[in-house]
């Protein structure tokens, strides 16, 4: 019988578990890269798509490259209208992160699972899922609504069009450009819950739409993706800039968890907050102000004041909400946003998987008992 040794640590905290050259995190000093580059320096120059290939392929594309990238993705992006009639028969009620694991397995009974390490399937698999995951979440929020799904219109690039099929309007450059800007913040974070669960599914090679719909499944939860719905949830229910100190001061008396701040990682700002923020600031000049921006730095304020000490800043999550509902998206759909740019970063991570594949299949310290009798059910107390 096999003796396993090993330290028990919960979480896994600070253990490895790939060797992996797609994004790199300094906690400490802030930093975030995506093979390499700088998460300030693309989130100014690239975009979603070239974001999404350089994580996917380990380097930037040439114009060509890129171009039939863009051209593959455009012509992918409808789904098949057995998934519509399917999201049809959900109810409207149903949270629109489950509609979409739903959903993201489901284009798995399209699409074949053999010739998974082939170059071409591994292509495809790409386009479709990069294509596709953006207009069902689009199509269940319409559905949700009692309407029709709208269709993708050829002449807008990813980030508009994604926008157009939720909203039905077209969205001004800027508002556009902000979104897919937030995409690329959300695309990848080396090791974290979903990335993982993508991860040890890819590795008992079964389909890509399995994996990303087990990712999808993990970052619903409120400890991870789900954070940033339950973030503006606290601004609304914290209601205005008085009310901050009070709530922040009650959430630590009682251990409450303040949603939006603390990192595995990070023990300074989290650099995606930061751009977050900036990006905030600009679509609030386009479009007006926003009456929990306030409440959102000042509860900034207090926190860093009562738990910076701990390393515990904003994260991620603070304040992409804040741009998201500028963007007419609904709270219940943040989660999604998110989904839909780290499929890129589940892709990549799928990929590198299956180019060493082995098999999760971790320990466990049993801590039950031994050699106990089995007690007929009438004699049990
Ligand atoms: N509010 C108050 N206290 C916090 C917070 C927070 N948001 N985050 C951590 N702490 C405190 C804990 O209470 C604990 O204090 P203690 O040592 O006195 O008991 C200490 O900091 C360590 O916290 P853990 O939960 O053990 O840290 P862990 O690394 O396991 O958790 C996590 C990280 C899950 C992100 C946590 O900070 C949290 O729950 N944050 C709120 C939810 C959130 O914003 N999630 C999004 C994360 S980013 C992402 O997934 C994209």
């Amino acid at each position: 019988m096999t003796e396993y040794t090993y330290e028990f640590r919960p979480g896994l905290e600070g253990v490895p578990v790939a060797k992996s050259s797609i994004s790199y995190v300094d906690g400490q000093r802030g930093i975030l890269e995506y093979r390499g580059i700088n998460i300030e320096e693309l989130a100014q120059k690239s975009t979603f798509l070239e974001t999404a290939y350089l994580l996917i392929w380990g380097k930037l594309p040439t114009r060509e490259e890129l171009n039939r990238f863009q051209e593959d993705i455009n012509r992918h992006r409808r789904i098949k209208y057995q998934i519509r009639d399917m999201m049809k028969c959900f109810p409207e009620t149903g949270h629109p992160m489950d509609a979409l694991q739903t959903a993201a397995a489901a284009l798995g009974l399209f699409y074949s699972r053999k010739a998974q390490l082939e170059e071409e399937y591994i292509r495809e698999a790409v386009v479709r899922l990069l294509a596709k995951i953006p207009t069902i979440v689009a199509a269940f929020a319409q559905i949700r609504e009692g309407n029709d799904p709208v269709q993708p219109k050829e002449n807008l690039n990813y980030a508009a069009n994604f926008l157009y099929m939720l909203t039905e309007r077209e969205p001004e450059p800027l508002e556009a450009r902000i979104f897919d800007v937030c995409l690329m913040l959300h695309a990848e974070h080396t090791m974290n819950a979903s990335t993982f669960s993508a991860m040890v599914t890819a590795s008992t090679l079964t389909d890509p739409y399995a994996v990303v719909a087990s990712a999808v499944g993990t970052l619903a939860g409120p400890l991870h993706g789900g954070a940033n719905e339950e973030v503006l949830l606290m601004l609304e229910e914290i209601g205005s800039v008085k009310n901050v100190r009070p709530y922040i001061e009650h959430c630590i008396e009682n251990k409450k968890k303040i949603m939006g701040f603390g990192h595995r990682v990070y023990k300074v700002k989290d650099p995606r907050a930061k751009i977050l923020q900036q990006l905030a600031e600009r679509l609030f000049e386009l479009t007006g102000y926003d009456e929990y921006y306030e409440i959102a730095l000042e509860v900034e304020r207090v926190v860093e004041e009562k738990l910076g000490h701990k390393g515990i800043h904003a994260n991620v999550d603070f304040y992409s909400g804040l741009v998201y509902r500028k963007l007419g998206i609904k709270p219940d759909l943040f989660t999604s946003m998110f989904a839909i740019a780290r499929v890129a970063g589940w892709l990549a991570h799928w990929k590198e998987q299956i180019s060493y594949n082995r098999i999760f299949r971790p320990t466990q310290i049993y801590v039950g008992e031994h050699n106990l009798p089995y007690i007929p059910i009438d004699e049990r107390s």
